[in-house]
């Protein structure tokens, strides 16, 4: 379904065409200035350069064939040759029937639907989660639900890091602290193990690695037999690995963030010794320094982009070997079209290195394999986010801190007095959630911001918990008709606060379409927030059930209805679930 700015094109299209001019120039889009024109459409501009004639001469030339168009009721030609264009209500009563008549609300499909593979996981098995995973999944999630609802046939995969050298380190850690491996010492403290156990291992072991080579030397040891299929290290990990996906998958759920693959880089493991094989075949692979190497550097590279390291000199596979991998395991299981690599921007080099060694094997396409780079959260010391005792921040602390807050939010403003215990726990949740995933996904997803829990739970300003209110707000007007038997009719645009409201919802397509081409679901956030907003200066001025005029009112009605389908399904490619009643 197109918008009215695709409708505009097309008819000024026409226009320029009819004038003997490249159709093309006829592109008409939202202005910039609202206050000045609704539409406008610049191609007078380029045409000039084209034709040789003045820009204003063939702004008017396209004017005069264009003014009648029933769509438009207002035509003006600014400075040196502007189009600007004021759409005709009967144009934007017919847009705001056809939106409330579709069922995705606007929302447009792509035209090839693609099979994409989502990669916006990644916390390692027995590390705390940290905001870079929060970031990814907040982002990732949105991602995906956007892919899908454009058409697109979409996996999220959860990449977990369960392959790497901190499995190595806390397989010694446990051989030091039992004594040695054998049973049945092993079985019981395997049986015993918690997340406790490992969180707690972790970081020791990952320190002591630092400061001790013998340490560190038998870890790296310990990944290589792992890898190679050592059973008691294989069990070691299996239990760890189980231990802490059982709490990953608790955290996600919390977040509402929900993976169709839960693989980990081990499940890659399988399609290593094939690709080594293959690279080595292909003259791809050199030995430097003990190591295997694939080399990926460029002539026009600006900085050197150093190799990518497929096997250490211990023979373990690396970050990189088990990335490489899986674009090969993906290429024979799911046929991607398409990957999206949610990681942070920080690892742009590590990615390249892989995505250029993967277009040299002619695994994938250098351009199907996207790094989508995000910005830092920060704390309000300009520093990646750390928890006041300046550790790493777990997502669960994230969770709870972020309902405490809700909780104390929705007391203040006297939300739920109410409610049953269950239902204000659910509301506090969701408003917690909003305004955690509203707060990262209103930027740039590159750019970087500070997390400020108590400006991101305010109920007024660009916030989750504001967006959540105003959903409801229409709930509650929709639920007081439905008592009262009034029932949404025709809608018919009179005032200028409906007609603000038509054109903000009009929007969608502009920004779901945007969203997705530049990956950035802050277009998404812009567009649900200009839409609370809108409906805000409606509500304000046009009075819905206490309107006399019953067509008028059934009018209103519908349009509050088409609203509050909108927002919720934009608020839904957010990742964000709005309650019933708050
Ligand atoms: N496990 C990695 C980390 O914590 C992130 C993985 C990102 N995804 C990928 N395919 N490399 O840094």
């Amino acid at each position: 379904m197109s918008d009215l700015a695709a409708a505009l094109s097309a008819a000024a299209s026409a226009a320029f065409a009819a004038e003997g001019l490249e159709a093309g120039l006829g592109a008409v889009k939202r202005s910039d200035r609202p206050d000045l024109a609704e539409f406008q459409c610049n191609g007078a501009m380029a045409a000039a350069k084209q034709a040789g004639k003045p820009p204003r001469v063939i702004a008017e030339a396209v004017a005069e064939r264009f003014r009648a168009d029933p769509l438009i009721s207002g035509l003006e030609i600014a400075g040196p040759g502007f189009l600007n264009l004021t759409v005709s209500p009967q144009a934007v009563t017919a847009r705001a029937r056809a939106l409330a008549a579709d069922a995705r609300c606007g929302l447009p499909r792509v035209d090839a639907p693609r099979r994409v593979v989502i990669d916006y996981g990644g916390p390692n098995v027995a590390k705390p989660m940290h905001v870079g995973h929060l970031r990814t999944a907040i982002i990732g999630e949105s991602l995906k639900r956007l892919f899908r609802a454009r058409g697109d046939t979409v996996w999220g995969d959860a990449h977990f890091g369960d392959w790497g050298f901190q499995m190595g380190l806390l397989i010694v850690a446990l051989e030091d602290e039992l004594g040695d491996l054998s049973e049945p010492g092993l079985s019981a403290r395997l049986e015993a193990m918690t997340l406790d156990d490992l969180s707690n291992a972790y970081p020791v072991a990952a320190l002591r690695a630092k400061e001790d080579a013998v340490f560190r030397d038998r870890a790296r040891k310990a990944t290589a037999a792992l890898q190679v299929g050592d059973d008691t290290n294989r069990r070691i990990w299996a239990k760890m690995k189980a231990v802490s996906m059982a709490a990953l998958k608790r955290d996600y759920a919390a977040l509402g963030v929900d993976f169709d693959l839960w693989n980990g880089e081990a499940d890659a493991d399988p399609f290593i010794a094939d690709m080594i094989a293959d690279l080595q075949a292909k003259g791809l692979l050199e030995v430097d320094q003990g190591a295997q190497i694939v080399r990926v550097a460029q002539e026009t590279d600006k900085k050197e982009l150093p190799p990518l390291l497929v096997i250490s000199s211990e023979g373990s596979a690396m970050y990189g070997t088990t990335d490489l991998a899986t674009v090969v395991q993906r290429r024979t299981e799911l046929q991607p079209d398409l990957a999206l690599y949610v990681v942070d921007q920080r690892q742009a080099d590590h990615l390249e290195q892989v995505y250029r060694a993967a277009a040299k094997a002619g695994y994938a396409a250098r351009e199907s394999l996207e790094h989508i780079g995000f910005g830092t959260m920060n704390g309000t010391d300009g520093k990646p986010f750390k928890t006041r005792a300046g550790g790493v921040l777990r997502l669960s602390d994230l969770i709870a801190d972020a309902t405490d807050k809700a909780r104390a939010r929705l007391r203040e403003a006297e939300i739920g007095a109410d409610f049953s215990a269950e239902e204000f726990e659910d509301v506090a949740h969701k408003v917690a959630i909003a305004a955690v995933k509203f707060a990262d996904l209103s930027n740039f997803r590159g750019t970087s911001y500070v997390f400020d829990l108590d400006r991101f739970m305010s109920f007024e300003g660009k916030t989750g918990p504001y967006l959540l209110y105003a959903a409801v707000r229409i709930k509650s007007i929709l639920r007081k008709a439905a008592e009262q038997s009034v029932s949404p009719g025709a809608i018919t645009v009179a005032h200028p606060a409906e007609r603000a409201l038509t054109l903000a919802l009009d929007a969608i397509a502009g920004a779901a379409v945007a969203a997705y081409d530049k990956r950035s679901p802050h277009f998404l956030a812009e567009h649900a927030f200009n839409l609370a907003q809108a409906f805000s200066g409606f509500y304000a001025q046009c009075p819905i059930l206490s309107e006399p005029d019953a067509s008028v009112r059934a009018s209103r009605l519908a349009l509050a209805d088409l609203t509050l389908r909108q927002l919720a399904l934009t608020l839904d490619l957010l990742g964000i679930a709005a309650p019933e009643r708050m």
